[in-house]
């Protein structure tokens, strides 16, 4: 299996539940290093930017406006397989529908404050941390 990397956010609520360290210890604890990592919090224009690809749904406008209300911690996550083994260890969108033992089931309140975000294939995975990152911020550890 390839060595992969994909964006990882922890979004303002979970940022606020101050389980930062918690989410790492997940990541940590299923392979995936954490080669590059920042807090910020985001813009307008940098969240709309972000999700750009979702202007045209209904909640885009709500979902704009919560990952604005608060710093949010962004990470470049490194292993095998990273894509998938991220998006597992998530859970479904809907925290209602996340499997026991998943982040969005133990820190999400909502589908609107959902926890985490992480990129969904290799390609967007790429625009999105080249959205946050510079190539000399990014630390291999494979
Ligand atoms: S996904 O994760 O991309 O497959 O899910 P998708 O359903 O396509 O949703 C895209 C992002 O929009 C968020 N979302 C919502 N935000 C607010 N309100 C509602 N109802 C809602 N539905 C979906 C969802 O969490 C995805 O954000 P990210 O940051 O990619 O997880």
């Amino acid at each position: 299996m390839a060595v992969e990397r994909t964006l990882s956010i922890i979004k303002p609520d979970a940022v606020a539940k101050d389980v930062i360290g918690e989410i790492y210890s997940r990541f940590e604890k299923a392979g995936l290093k954490i080669v590059a990592a920042r807090m910020a919090q985001l813009s307008r224009e940098d969240a709309e930017g972000f999700y750009a690809v979702h202007k045209e749904r209904p909640f885009f406008n709500d979902l704009v406006g919560f990952m604005i209300s608060g710093p949010v911690m962004v990470q470049v996550l490194e292993g095998e397989d990273a894509i998938r083994k991220n998006r597992e260890i998530m859970g479904a969108t809907n925290p209602k529908e996340a499997a026991a033992g998943t982040l969005r089931h133990d820190y999400a309140e909502s589908i609107d404050a959902n926890a985490v975000h992480g990129s969904d294939a290799p390609e967007t995975a790429k625009q999105e941390i080249e959205y946050f990152f510079k190539a000399d911020d990014i630390c291999s550890r494979s």
